[in-house]
């Protein structure tokens, strides 16, 4: 084999990826992040226009209250108690692309898992990455809460149009 030979085939083995300098999962994950608006339901003080880098993401402090209960953003930071820290990333996939928490409970449609449904797999493991490598921030959100109980923390109230079902999923 000739030398220049051996460097393509060096060249090849590096790939598509090694060439074009491509984002790392975790980078694509906080692109992916950012662009679906997780901060808007997730992050402290964004109703109110008073958001923190340090508090990205550790939880909302705005409950949406639906026909089916309320519910609140949690924490999405890798904390063990109060955020993600026990979940493995194939349990944060599929929650975000089925709506399922490992514990069962499906999410209430206020989080947009329906559309989430549509990512690739990989950008939904890039999602999951980024939240992992995030630093944990403890902070437990309240709720959820049953249709009957009332909210002790500030809450929207989502009115749905006559005609939707009021249990809707
Ligand atoms: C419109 C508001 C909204 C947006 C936007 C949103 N979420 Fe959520 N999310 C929620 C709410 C509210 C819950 C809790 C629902 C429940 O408990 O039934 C939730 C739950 C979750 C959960 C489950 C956490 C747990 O402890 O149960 C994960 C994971 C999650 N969201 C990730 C994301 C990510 C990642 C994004 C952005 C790509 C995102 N969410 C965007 C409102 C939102």
């Amino acid at each position: 084999m000739r030398l220049h030979h051996v460097f393509m085939l060096f060249l090849l083995s590096l790939g598509p990826v090694g060439i074009a300098q491509a984002e790392t999962p975790v980078e694509r994950g906080k692109y992916l992040v950012q662009f679906g608006g997780c901060n808007d339901c997730h992050s402290p003080g964004y109703f109110f226009g008073k958001t923190t880098p340090e508090t990205f993401l550790s939880g909302s402090d705005v409950g949406f209250q639906l026909p089916q209960g309320t519910f609140v953003g949690p924490n999405l930071t890798p904390d063990g108690e109060t955020g993600l820290g026990k979940w493995t990333e194939a349990e944060i996939v599929t929650a975000l692309q089925t709506g399922v928490r490992p514990d069962g409970r499906v999410l209430a449609p206020i989080m947009p898992w329906h559309a989430f449904a549509k990512l690739t797999k990989q950008d939904a493991a890039a999602i999951a990455a980024f939240l992992k490598s995030m630093k944990p921030v403890r902070h437990q959100v309240p709720g959820p809460l049953g249709v009957g109980e009332k909210p002790t923390f500030p809450v929207m109230t989502i009115i749905m149009p006559e005609g939707a079902p009021s249990q809707s999923k």
